[in-house]
């Protein structure tokens, strides 16, 4: 039964940046309505679930669906078998899907044929790249959805270029509010630097997981060539997917070899900030980090050759370089260094935005 005669509102998470944005709209939407959140269980290790949950001090989830790891097919498929029963039982009125994974598509879907309502936060964006599975993801999830929040004026163009015009809601972004939150504590965490013997200013921090990067031998090793070209200490935090691919195709040796490289496991929420805080600047496939560099003032140089985050790169703070030791090269040379930028609608948090755009949409049903 819904608490307190509050109408009932479902998240579903499963990955990393998915719990970054929940830590500040399930704190909002707690107060005002029934919240329950379901975990798919995309990512299990301590450091690529737990370890959020604790440091951002989200609620336990109510149901855990332990999907693992698996194929496309199958990791979606068991997410959307078990979140239909899930949703079954816990009958909201709205389901909240976040960003782009298997979790998001396989949760949208799981709720619309229940005929229950779905809010997808981070709609609009595109890469314009169907063997991305992050494109085939956002581009379902935005057409089967009631309320669009979209981040950007690029991602509104999107949708309407798409003919989506119904339920849009313009909620800025909330991985910058939980920054905007989080930045009186990066100056904790400092000592984090001496931890992995490295100086301010004087690293690149490196990360890589995309399956277009990672999948692919050819690419990998441009990687190894790329790290080679980058001057000074280079601190590369390794996914787990990252390091099963290297190790696999024997290419691990190499990059232990690459000079000054300091290779650690994934950082938990405040570390990761902090230890971008103080980088030289930072080379990265998520987009969440090109966010987080842009909002920090940190140069951000994309594994990519494309960016969802176009306005990142319009402003002179990040630049794709794609895998491209004289792209880098040309890219440090130009690229805009510390410039605190902002991404709220009219000062007002994007949590508080949401909720109140779930509010209307409900009270209108
Ligand atoms: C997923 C999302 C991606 C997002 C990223 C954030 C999809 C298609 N991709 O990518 O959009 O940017 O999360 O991190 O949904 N693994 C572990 N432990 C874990 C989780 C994963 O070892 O806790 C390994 C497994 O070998 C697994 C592989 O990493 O097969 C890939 O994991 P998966 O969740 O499928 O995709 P990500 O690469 O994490």
């Amino acid at each position: 039964m819904p608490r307190q005669g509050k109408p009932r509102i479902v998240s579903i998470v499963g990955a990393r940046p998915q719990f970054v944005k929940l830590a500040p709209l399930s704190r909002v939407i707690a107060k005002r309505f029934d919240h329950r959140i379901i975990h798919s269980g995309q990512h299990y290790d301590y450091e690529m679930s737990a370890a959020f949950f604790g440091q951002l001090q989200i609620p336990r989830p109510d149901i855990n669906l332990k999907v693992g790891s698996g194929s496309h097919g199958r990791q979606t498929g068991r997410i959307m078998e078990r979140c239909e029963a899930a949703l079954a039982k816990l009958k909201p009125a709205l389901v909240l899907v976040y960003g782009d994974t298997n979790t998001t598509l396989a949760g949208a879907l799981a709720a619309v044929k229940l005929q229950i309502p779905v809010g997808h936060i981070e709609a609009g964006l595109r890469s314009y790249r169907l063997d991305m599975p992050e494109e085939v993801n956002r581009r379902v999830t935005d057409h089967i959805s009631d309320l669009l929040f979209y981040p950007t004026a690029a991602a509104a163009a999107n949708l309407k270029r798409e003919a989506i015009t119904k339920g849009l809601v313009r909620s800025g972004d909330l991985m910058y509010e939980i920054l905007d939150d989080s930045r009186p504590l990066i100056a904790r965490k400092r000592s984090l630097l001496s931890t992995f013997g490295i100086e301010s200013e004087k690293f690149t921090l490196i990360t890589l997981h995309r399956a277009e990067n990672t999948d692919n031998p050819a690419r990998l090793t441009a990687f190894i060539n790329l790290l080679r070209a980058v001057p000074g200490q280079k601190l590369f935090l390794v996914h787990p997917r990252t390091l099963k691919q290297f190790k696999a195709i024997s290419l691990y040796r190499r990059l232990a070899a690459v000079p000054e490289v300091i290779i650690s496991s994934p950082q938990p929420y405040l570390e990761t900030l902090t230890l971008l805080y103080y980088s030289r600047a930072v080379m990265t496939d998520s987009g969440g980090m090109q966010k987080e560099a842009f909002f920090l003032g940190r140069p951000c140089l994309t594994l990519r050759p494309e960016t969802e985050w176009v306005e990142t790169v319009r402003s002179g703070a990040n630049s794709l370089i794609d895998l491209s030791p004289t792209k880098f090269h040309r890219a440090m040379a130009t690229i805009t260094p510390r410039r605190r930028r902002q991404c709220t609608v009219a000062g007002r948090r994007p949590s508080e935005i949401i909720a109140g755009a779930i509010d209307t949409f409900l009270r209108g049903r």
